[in-house]
């Protein structure tokens, strides 16, 4: 399958989703950078948008096309967010976080009166957890978060030997954030809401990437269209 040609049918499908005046939650990468891009006609046709992006990268993106970016304040109203995934099943929980993104992906998806995920056809997985789940996570005393990590994964039946601090050209990886990324090998999550909130539990744990019960909707595409899973 070609993504990248599925990654952009599901871009332009969503942006069917965009009225005059939105305020968007504008998601982080590659397929999230699709559905910016396919934003530049409406604005070239007179549309007035405004974004939140997710990210620094998204925000540059999005603010040379046109996009209106906004800081958001207690009034804002995010009227849809679209944004990319890692992997999706098909109860629409969602593995996400592989560009590092993944808590202001998910404040602003949790926010949005609608969230849509696009993704290229191979992102539909019939269970969660062949992608390593990516637990954002504070700097200070981080091995001890991740040893209270290690006992929560196991005491859910889950294989807690292969967590990994994210490293970059010999660094660590920071999130826009500033926090750490733990990316955790389990194989196969059979319980995705419930390993999300037994994780959350933990001090030090700022958020997973677990989104469950986050997406309205999933849109895959490949060379040949798109098709939808909802609810
Ligand atoms: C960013 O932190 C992620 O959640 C991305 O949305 C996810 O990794 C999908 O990225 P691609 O669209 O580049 O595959």
């Amino acid at each position: 399958m070609d993504k990248e040609a599925g990654k952009k049918q599901a871009a332009l499908e969503a942006v069917k989703y965009v009225e005059r005046g939105m305020t968007l939650g504008l998601g982080t990468g590659s397929t999230a950078a699709r559905f910016v891009e396919a934003l530049a006609p409406l604005i070239a046709a007179g549309y007035a948008l405004r974004g939140v992006p997710t990210s620094e990268a998204t925000r540059r993106q999005a603010a040379v096309i046109g996009v209106e970016i906004i800081e958001p304040d207690e009034t804002t109203v995010i009227d849809l967010a679209v944004d990319g995934t890692d992997e999706a099943d098909p109860n629409l929980n969602l593995i996400k976080g592989g560009g590092a993104a993944l808590l202001r992906e998910k404040i602003v998806a949790s926010a949005a009166k609608t969230f849509i995920v696009i993704a290229d056809k191979s992102k539909r997985v019939a269970a969660l957890g062949a992608f390593p789940l990516p637990v954002e996570i504070e700097p200070f005393g981080w091995a001890l978060t991740v040893q209270a990590m290690r006992d929560t994964i196991a005491a859910a039946g889950l294989d807690a030997s292969k967590l990994e601090l994210r490293h970059r050209e010999g660094a660590a990886v920071k999130s826009d954030g500033g926090h750490l990324i733990i990316d955790c090998a389990l194989s196969r999550i059979e319980d995705p809401a419930s390993l999300d909130t037994a994780l959350k539990a933990i001090p030090g744990v700022i958020e997973t990437g677990l989104f469950c019960g986050v997406a309205d909707m999933v849109i895959y595409g490949d060379e040949t269209g798109v098709s939808i899973d909802k609810p």
